[in-house]
């Protein structure tokens, strides 16, 4: 069995429904950011302040890399995984991929405080726009399965995706 690997935007729900799944699955469940930052020893906001956006993207690659080698597992990634090439084709191989769409609205009522977000810094509406504008694409060729999540709760959404990954194996 693989891995389910789910994507989105930041607040799209990724951990919470995560969680949720990997419960319903009896999968473990895993969480890329978490990961990121046991690898480098340093919260997300000061990976970026110390080492740039770059330096953020090469502990996220490395940290998936590894993730990728445990058992299956049920594993949130965060929103910028898609970015790198290498990344998507590894989440192609490695599992099931699951993005969990969002509005930039919806993503940043649900967030809340952006401090914990560097990308948001700043103008966050503008912001959220823009990024999520530019991936929209990338999550969804990446996708297996695809779940608008406006307006449902997270046990709404992981039932879906359980239904939904049940008709791909
Ligand atoms: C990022 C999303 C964040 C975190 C980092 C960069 C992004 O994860 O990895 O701040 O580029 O969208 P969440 O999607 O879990 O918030």
């Amino acid at each position: 069995m693989s891995h389910v690997f789910l994507v989105g935007f930041m607040g799209a729900g990724k951990s919470t429904v995560g969680r949720l799944l990997a419960a319903e699955l009896k999968l473990p469940f895993l969480d890329l950011d978490a990961e990121i930052e046991k690898h480098v020893g340093m919260p997300i906001p000061r990976i970026f302040e110390e080492r740039g956006e770059a330096g953020f993207r090469a502990a996220e690659h490395d940290a998936l890399r590894d993730l990728a080698r445990q058992p299956a597992s049920v594993i949130a990634c965060g929103g910028g995984v898609v970015l790198d090439n290498e990344n998507r084709a590894e989440l192609e191989r490695q599992g099931h991929v699951v993005y969990l769409r969002v509005s930039a609205e919806e993503a940043l009522a649900r967030i809340g405080d952006v401090s914990g977000r560097p990308l948001l810094a700043g103008d966050a509406a503008a912001s959220a726009r823009t990024l999520l504008s530019s991936r929209e694409s990338l999550y969804r060729g990446v996708a297996d399965i695809t779940v608008d999540t406006t307006g449902r709760t997270p046990s709404e959404i992981a039932a879906e995706v359980r239904v939904r990954l049940g008709g791909l194996s």
